[in-house]
Order: C-alpha cells, then sequence, then structure tokens
C-alpha cells in the first residue's frame, strides 16, 4: 500500500482547503485559529498522528468549502510554518501555497497584557510584529514566545 493510499483514511474533499504537513499536535491549534469548534456547521475531517513521508507522523486539517485570509495564514505561518495549504475545486488540487513567514500578524492574536489599550472596551484590532522567535503587541510591546501563541488567538 503506497502512503497515498494511507493517507485516504482521510476523505478527499469536493471543495475547500487542506492544511497538510502539521507538525504532530498542531491539528487542534488550526481547529482553534480558524475558530472551528463544530458549532459552524462545516464538514471537517482532521488527522492526528498520521504516517508521512517528510514528516515521522503529521497532522492534516481539511475543511470543505472554506479558503483561509491573509490574516488566518500569517498566523498558520508561526505556528505551523512547515505546513502546505492546498486549495481544492472539484477534487483537484488547484493551487498549492508554501506559507512565507509575515512581517506582522494582524486582527488575530490578543494581547496577554491585561493593561493593553487593545483589551480595553475600543474596538481596536490587534497587530504583533514578527521578530525571530516572538511577536511583539505593536500598542504596548508585550512579547508572545512563538509556543505560546496558540493560546493567545483571538477567536470569538
Ligand atoms: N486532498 C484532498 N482532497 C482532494 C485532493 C487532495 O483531501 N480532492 C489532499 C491529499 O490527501 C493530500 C493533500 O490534499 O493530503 C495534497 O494533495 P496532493 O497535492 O494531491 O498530494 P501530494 O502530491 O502528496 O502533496 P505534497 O506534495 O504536498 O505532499
Ligand atoms: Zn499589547
Amino acid at each position: 500500500m503506497s502512503d497515498t493510499d494511507r493517507e485516504l483514511r482521510v476523505s478527499k474533499i469536493r471543495n475547500g482547503t487542506v492544511i497538510d504537513h502539521l507538525a504532530a499536535g498542531q491539528a487542534l491549534n488550526v481547529l482553534a485559529l480558524l475558530g472551528i469548534d463544530g458549532s459552524g456547521g462545516e464538514s471537517v475531517s482532521v488527522g492526528m498522528n498520521v504516517p508521512s513521508d517528510k514528516l515521522a507522523k503529521k497532522d492534516i486539517v481539511k475543511v470543505e468549502d472554506r479558503e483561509l485570509s491573509q490574516s488566518e495564514v500569517d498566523v498558520l505561518a508561526v505556528i505551523a510554518p512547515e505546513a502546505t495549504i492546498n486549495i481544492v475545486r472539484e477534487y483537484d488540487v488547484v493551487e498549492k501555497k508554501r506559507i512565507d513567514r509575515p512581517e506582522s500578524v494582524d486582527g488575530v492574536l490578543s494581547c496577554p497584557n491585561r493593561n493593553c489599550i487593545t483589551n480595553d472596551d475600543e474596538p481596536i484590532r490587534t497587530r504583533f510584529a514578527v521578530l525571530d522567535d516572538a511577536l511583539r503587541c505593536d500598542y504596548c510591546g508585550e512579547i508572545v514566545r512563538e509556543e505560546e501563541v496558540a493560546t493567545h488567538l483571538d477567536v470569538a
């Protein structure tokens, strides 16, 4: 049985996005990033710790009828730089995006500093500068280490 056949443990999708080659353990963070908790009615398939050619084990997330916004791709680039984003239309992969590390991440993370202006009642879009291994709030300078990013996802 080929590796491709083995991957079929998670069904192919007709239209949508396949986020592939996620490090094992990242699937749930990706679902949090996308705001998917099952209540939105989307069809989502998740594979965790599935065998992979490129990684010993990988996670994979398939979301039907959805393409990712640039902000979502940007934060994905920070928490899962090894991921591949595949856009699927009528069962074919029509686009494969390698994700580039962004200069900033806008509107998807909340600042851990409770006194930060972005945590006041005023609706201010958050913005973090991407440093080598951390992010820095543009408004208050608070540092969020890369491994903490997933816990500050601002999911409504
Ligand atoms: N896929 C899917 N539904 C489709 C087409 C593809 O779920 N209709 C998934 C495949 O299972 C795979 C990913 O999308 O996990 C990428 O598909 P493809 O480019 O065909 O596979 P590979 O060539 O193995 O990809 P890569 O080179 O990125 O490993
Ligand atoms: Zn801040």
